[in-house]
């Protein structure tokens, strides 16, 4: 630790020095907390869950065994990415086999692959996930590495979308999950804009649209030095500079640290349902979405 205090220590560095030392026994809690749904899970490959399971030893997170990681990563997928990309990443319903990916198979350690989670192809159906740590995504790297072996180990065996899933949902626990716990009916309504959604959509597309509606615009406000204000279609956002397309159509952009500006994104609210969903509340929306024709 001595490295981050140097020169005079303030009492704000002490300060600073006490948050990150909080943070590593947090953040090792949180691991251990992982581990432990992950082992009490039956979604976890047999294998893994019985070496895994069991108190964490030391605390210490980074000495943590490759396959520690892995399976703290294979919680995290099952709750973020499994649906789109299937529990054993060998492709799901509405996302590509991450086992079979150039991609994945060039990364190293999550280099590659935290670019994707972090800001998404978010016109090609996958998601930005950016309020994941570098641990988790490390995390998440190891597991989608290690399943990627494992699909190699066994090829010829592999499972294919499994289409007939969609059928197997209950419309009624579908409305009241669309009512209830989803939170749905506070942005749509069924005789609103979702009247006619099953004709305007069939099958996986419905599902795709259902869980991640891509190529959605979200509208930006921008308040430059001056005070004034101007809103106007996000067109483009990094960390560096902020753009829009205001209501005449033309682009306009700005550094950000020059503008304040805020982000309307109420499709981000289908990010945030994923840890939330079960499988048997996502065929059951679907068997619910199924009835608005
Ligand atoms: C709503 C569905 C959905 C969810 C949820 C989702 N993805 Fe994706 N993902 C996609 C789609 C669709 C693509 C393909 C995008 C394209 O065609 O470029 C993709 C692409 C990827 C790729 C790039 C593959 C390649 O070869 O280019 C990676 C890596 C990836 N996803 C990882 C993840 C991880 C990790 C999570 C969870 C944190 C996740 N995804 C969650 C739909 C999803
Ligand atoms: C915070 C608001 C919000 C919440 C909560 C929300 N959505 Fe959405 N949803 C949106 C927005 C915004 C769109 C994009 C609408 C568009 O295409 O213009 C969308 C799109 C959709 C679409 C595609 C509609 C179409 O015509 O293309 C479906 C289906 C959908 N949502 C279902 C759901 C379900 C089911 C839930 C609950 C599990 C849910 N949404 C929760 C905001 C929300």
């Amino acid at each position: 630790m001595r490295v981050l205090i140097e020169g005079v220590v303030t009492p704000m560095k002490r300060f600073r020095v006490f948050v990150f030392l909080a943070a590593i026994a947090g953040f090792t809690a949180y691991q251990g907390r992982q581990l432990h749904i992950y082992a009490a899970s039956d979604q976890a490959p047999a294998g893994q869950a019985t070496q895994n399971a069991g108190p964490t030893h030391g605390g210490d997170a980074a000495a943590a065994h490759p396959s520690e990681l892995a399976a703290a990563g294979g919680s995290l997928f099952q709750q973020n990415c499994a649906f789109c990309h299937g529990r054993d990443a060998g492709g799901g319903e509405t996302g590509p086999d991450l086992t079979r990916s150039k991609l994945v198979g060039e990364d190293v350690g999550g280099d590659k692959i935290s670019d994707v989670v972090l800001h998404g192809r978010p016109d090609k159906g996958m998601p930005a996930f950016n309020t994941l740590s570098s641990e988790q995504i490390t995390d998440l790297a190891a597991f989608i590495h290690s399943e990627q072996i494992k699909a190699m180990a066994q090829s010829g065996k592999r499972k294919g979308v499994d289409v007939s899933d969609l059928q197997t949902g209950n419309v009624e626990a579908g409305k009241d999950y669309f009512n209830g716990p989803g939170g749905c009916a506070t942005c749509h309504s069924p005789t609103g804009d979702l009247a006619g959604v099953a004709s305007r959509y069939e099958g996986l597309q419905l599902e795709e649209r259902m869980l991640y509606p891509k190529d959605v615009k979200s509208k930006v406000t921008v308040t430059l030095a001056s005070g004034e204000k101007l809103t106007g279609t996000l067109a483009y956002l990094d960390e560096f500079t902020v753009g829009m397309r205001d209501t005449t159509g033309t682009y306009r952009s700005w550094p950000v640290n020059s503008v304040k500006y805020s982000v309307d994104a109420p499709v981000e609210a289908h990010v945030a349902l994923f840890s939330k969903y079960t499988d048997a509340d996502i065929h059951n929306l679907m068997a619910y979405m199924q009835t608005l024709r």
